[in-house]
């Protein structure tokens, strides 16, 4: 006997934007994006996207992203570009550029320092 179940498939998405909202103690050694003002870039984030009618871009708020210090972070897919947004206007550009119009945000990619 097969137990055979339809399901809608879910919207594709033309972006999706992923959000750390990972909250920590502010002396914590690791650092949070949550102690870096997480969470009102991306409420900017989430209304920017709202206001500018982007239906085909998805906005997650997600987990640590696994580099903390150098946090608020986020990674828009399909293009996997991270993006350390600090101020709302980074968040504006990153909407208006990247999102709107599919040019990345170079001085806002978050770029490794290697030791
Ligand atoms: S807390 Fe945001 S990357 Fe770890």
């Amino acid at each position: 006997m097969s137990a055979e179940t339809e399901f809608e498939l879910p919207q594709l998405y033309r972006y999706h934007v992923f959000a750390c909202h990972t909250q920590r103690p502010p002396t914590h050694p690791h650092g949070s994006c949550g102690a870096s003002g997480a969470q009102a870039l991306s409420d900017r984030m989430s209304k920017a996207i709202e206001a500018q009618g982007l239906n085909d871009v998805g906005f997650t708020t997600a987990g640590c992203l696994g580099f903390c210090n150098a946090g608020p972070l986020m990674v828009v897919y399909p293009d996997g570009v991270w993006y350390r947004a600090t101020t709302p206007d980074d968040v504006d550009e990153i909407v208006m550029s990247h999102l709107k119009e599919g040019k990345r945000v170079d001085r806002l990619v978050m770029v490794l320092k290697r030791s």
